[in-house]
């Protein structure tokens, strides 16, 4: 018997449905308050002008009572939906008993943790351990830092372009978007970016065995594959690279804020070769890329590659509760206590929250679900008619469609407005991309297949009903 009701209960059941200019007037007034008394550092609103008062599996209503299909479900977070109520149960009962409880032992934080034991990838299940931290992924990232430190006694760092790690110091420091950092200068001091295999690069031509450090056998035979590669052994390997060999590498399996870009199947597994002759420790970041969202639980089985470590947050926390984490082999686990503290590193109805729903993706085959679902919006959205669209990828239910005119310029304006169009007809869509031109839609996994189909309607008019820019 599943768990808790079909994913065909969960929603409002006439999403999409707009009956007010957006905003309306409710959510004017509410804006205009938040204008008001929020922080001049609220962005997300800037792009979705509406105000939000209640959510359900895959859909959101606005304060003027309009209904919207969610598909960037709260930036990766609701994998089980808005208030998925198998999940808000076991939240509830939790919350009766005790709610904040530091780093004591409680049954909701060891079941946490075996059940995270349980869907760990081969190569750290039976043999993980998990630090808590702060709440957030940032958090979590901090954690795996201190981690790669502690254990390697190095302090040098290595990430990609076009990353993004979070908004915190050192998380900040392996982000690759300048824009996050302008103006807070200096960052954490050893840290390098090399390139990121960039999809659209793969047209580059170029014999990639001539390049690439793994064997013309173990070569995948993309030549921006190999290229990055490359550049990552000598900035590891090279004595001349500038700097200490760094302590560890971090990388999204699939880059999310930098576009929804799938690497070559041969990079993670380069990588790990890579850190493995150089005793450098691999941590994938899998806060956006994790628990479920591509169709496996963790992005890093797609390529067979077992990381070091793996940050992981957003989606674990249930339904948006916040927690973070650092899964790491227990060969790793050197701390002394308090090597790694924070005061909410025990937030167990988030832990209730996650295993509840585990227990739920589980049960009604959601990963099986986030595969086919995600392969059939990706067909919609390559037969959108629209000279600008020059790619759709992605892995599950992580999808992006990049946007360059013939040039190869990239078309931020065309991602907005297919944004904007979408919000006016009751569709939520993201954009992401080192240039904002690609547009990222991150639904829940408990998405049906006619919401999609429903949903993918509005997206596709929008991307055909945008003009291509002079
Ligand atoms: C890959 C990745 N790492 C880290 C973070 C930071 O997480 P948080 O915003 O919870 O601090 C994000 C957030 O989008 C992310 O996508």
């Amino acid at each position: 018997m599943p768990v808790g009701p079909s994913i065909h209960e969960l929603h409002f059941p006439d999403a999409p449905n707009v009956e007010t200019s957006i905003p309306g007037p409710r959510s004017e007034e509410l804006l205009a308050r938040q204008r008001e008394l929020d922080s001049a550092a609220v962005a997300y609103p800037r792009d979705v002008p509406i105000a939000l008062e209640e959510g359900r599996g895959s859909t959101i209503r606005d304060a003027d009572g309009n209904v919207y299909l969610d598909f960037f479900a709260g930036i990766g977070v609701l994998n089980v939906g808005h208030s998925n109520p198998y999940v808000l149960d076991a939240v509830r009962a939790q919350e009766e008993k005790l709610v904040h409880t530091i780093d004591f032992p409680t049954e909701a934080r060891i079941e946490f943790i075996e059940r995270m034991n349980d869907i760990a990838p081969p190569g750290l299940a039976d043999e993980m351990k998990i630090v808590f931290g702060g709440p957030s992924g940032s958090d979590a990232v901090e954690g795996s830092i201190k981690l790669a430190k502690h254990n390697t006694g190095r302090h040098a760092m290595l990430a990609f372009e076009g990353s993004y790690h979070g908004g915190t110091a050192g998380a900040l420091s392996l982000t690759g978007g300048r824009s996050y950092k302008e103006g807070y200068e200096p960052m954490l001091p050893g840290v390098v970016h090399a390139p990121y295999p960039n999809p659209l690069g793969e047209r580059m031509t170029g014999d990639a065995t001539a390049v690439c450090p793994r064997s013309a056998a173990d070569c995948c035979g993309q030549p921006s594959c190999a290229r990055a590669l490359d550049r990552v052994q000598s900035m590891i390997e090279d004595p001349y690279a500038g700097q200490e060999k760094p302590a560890a590498v971090w990388v999204e399996p699939i880059q999310g804020e930098g576009g929804v870009v799938v690497p070559p199947e041969g990079f993670l597994r380069g990588l790990r070769d890579l850190c493995d002759d150089n005793d450098v420790m691999l941590i994938c970041d899998e806060i956006q890329s994790g628990f479920g969202r591509t169709g496996e639980w963790w992005a890093s089985e797609r390529a067979g590659v077992t990381p070091d470590a793996i940050t992981m947050a957003k989606g674990i926390g249930g339904v948006g509760l916040p927690l973070g984490a650092t899964m790491y082999h227990e060969k790793f686990d050197t701390w002394e206590p308090g090597g790694h503290v924070g005061t909410f590193r025990g937030n167990v109805p988030a832990m209730r929250a996650g295993v509840a729903a585990i227990d739920y993706v589980e049960s009604h085959d959601l990963l099986s679900h986030a595969t086919a679902l995600g392969e059939y919006i990706r067909d919609r959205l390559r037969e959108a008619d629209h000279p600008a669209l020059v790619e759709v990828r992605g892995e599950g239910l992580f999808v992006g469609a990049e946007f360059r005119d013939d040039d190869g310029r990239p078309l931020k304006e065309v991602v907005k407005g297919v944004q904007r169009d979408c919000l006016e007809r009751g569709v939520l869509v993201w954009k992401a991309g080192r240039h904002g031109n690609v547009l990222r839609l991150l639904p829940p996994l408990v998405t049906t297949r006619e919401q999609a189909e429903v949903g993918l309607d509005v997206v596709v008019d929008a991307v055909e009903a945008q003009p291509v820019p002079e």
